[in-house]
């Protein structure tokens, strides 16, 4: 169970502060699970995680099992909802050089960008590999990857010849509406559904993110009993609910004045899911003028270019730090006997207890500078404990975009830019 560690929050906060929010949460947390909220046709993704595999996951895992068999690659294509979680899942669990490691499938993500260079790298990749597609779009009409599929349906066509290149092709999409779901029931695709009431930034426990995640050779099985034993720890209605600490702290900071949230992490493999994050928690909070803005940070890499900005700019930041447990398998620093590197004070040290000691002493140097810090206590890395993370973090999100006052289930500012693109690119009605 995740835990959240609040007490190196409180230069700017007190206790009778968190006490006093108790009501303002248990309100949130209520009309978020009674749907009483704005948003609340969109509600869908509390239910998904279930302790029982169901039909639709064994589907999937059934698909994933022909992907492996018949492919070298699997191209994810989506945007933004229907792009980050499964990219997370696949970074945070199998590391950021997944591909290099010539087990599992390589899985590349396509349509999430404009860029000419980005495409034309993957097609060079592609080149002389047996590859399938999976095309993710909620709503079947984003642009970014209706271009990349337009694309990809040619090469997979070319490469195999019409009837065999559907074998190839699976689209994850709304069971009835949109263009994807038409191409889809027309060319007799393989189809995975995101439930009407679900909403891209929540559907990762869907087939959104889990026939990616099972194709590179993640249970979905185990990441769903993660968010399941979650759905059902987090249902707490009091203070000892880890989801209520974080969104209350986190709303309370704000109204201090502490107008960035940054989430920071020591492990290179999670920059996808602060991704994720980002994207969950910038576009459910992020209107009617108001939000906290998600930042992340990789540390300690960052430690070298944002940290002095954490530590001494502005101080209208906090930070959320999640830490995973330390791996079972260690590394050791060896002894040199000419120490010229003067690394000989190590010797014998595992590179966790390092990595603990920069994690303690930022903390320590932080809090004194000023900023507040949540930290977010997590098992191993692993499908468990992600499923655990995407369903507190989203759980944690509806209840602190209540508390904002704010519909966390909708994402109006996105479509000001599509308008201005569509407008210049002469799109038939803009
Ligand atoms: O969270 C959201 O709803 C958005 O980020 C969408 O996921 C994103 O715009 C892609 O939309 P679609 O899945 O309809 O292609």
């Amino acid at each position: 169970m995740i835990k959240v560690d609040i007490s190196n929050v409180w230069g700017d906060l007190s206790l009778p502060d968190l006490l006093g929010a108790e009501q303002e949460v248990f309100q949130a947390h209520k009309i978020l699970t009674e749907g009483k909220g704005p948003g609340n046709d969109y509600l869908g993704w509390l239910d998904l995680p279930t302790f029982e595999e169901t039909d639709e996951m064994r589907r999937i895992r059934r698909a994933a099992e022909r992907i492996r068999s018949d492919s070298d690659v699997f191209v994810v294509v989506g945007i933004g909802g229907s792009y980050l979680g499964p990219r997370a899942a696949i970074e945070l669990v199998k590391g950021q050089n997944h591909n290099l490691r010539g087990k599992d499938p390589q899985v590349f993500f396509a349509g999430n960008n404009l860029s000419t260079r980005a495409w034309q790298e993957l097609c060079a990749l592609l080149e002389g590999k047996d590859f399938s597609i999976n095309i993710i779009s909620k709503s079947g009409t984003t642009t970014e990857p209706a271009i990349a599929t337009r694309a990809l349906r040619w090469m997979l066509e070319r490469k195999y010849g019409a009837e065999k290149a559907k074998k190839r092709i699976y689209v994850t999409t709304d069971p009835a509406r949109g263009a994807l779901r038409q191409m889809a029931t027309e060319e007799g695709y393989e189809t995975f559904v995101i439930p009407p009431n679900v909403g891209g930034r929540y559907s990762v426990l869907t087939a959104v993110g889990l026939l990616p995640m099972a194709v590179a050779g993640i249970n979905p099985v185990d990441v769903m009993l993660g968010a399941a034993r979650a759905r059902k720890e987090l249902d707490i209605r009091s203070f000892e609910n880890p989801a209520w600490q974080y969104a209350a702290i986190r709303n309370l900071l704000y109204r201090k004045g502490k107008a960035i949230e940054m989430l920071c992490c020591y492990e290179p493999s999670f920059r996808y899911f602060a991704g994720w994050w980002q994207q969950l928690f910038g576009e459910s909070e992020g209107k009617d003028g108001k939000g906290i803005f998600p930042a992340t940070a990789e540390f300690t890499a960052d430690l070298h270019s944002l940290g002095q900005m954490i530590q001494q700019g502005e101080r209208n930041l906090f930070e959320t730090v999640v830490r995973f447990t330390a791996p079972r398998k260690k590394t050791s620093i060896e002894v040199d006997w000419k120490n010229l590197d003067g690394l000989n004070y190590l010797e014998g040290k595992t590179l966790d207890f390092v990595e603990e000691q920069a994690f303690l002493g930022t903390l320590n140097a932080h809090v004194d500078g000023g900023v507040p810090v949540i930290v977010l206590q997590t098992d191993e890395v692993d499908a468990d404990t992600l499923g655990e993370l995407f369903y507190f973090f989203e759980l944690s999100c509806g209840i602190s975009a209540y508390m904002l006052g704010v519909n966390p289930f909708n994402q109006p500012g996105v479509e000001f830019y599509k308008k201005n693109m569509f407008k210049l690119l002469g799109k038939p009605g803009y």
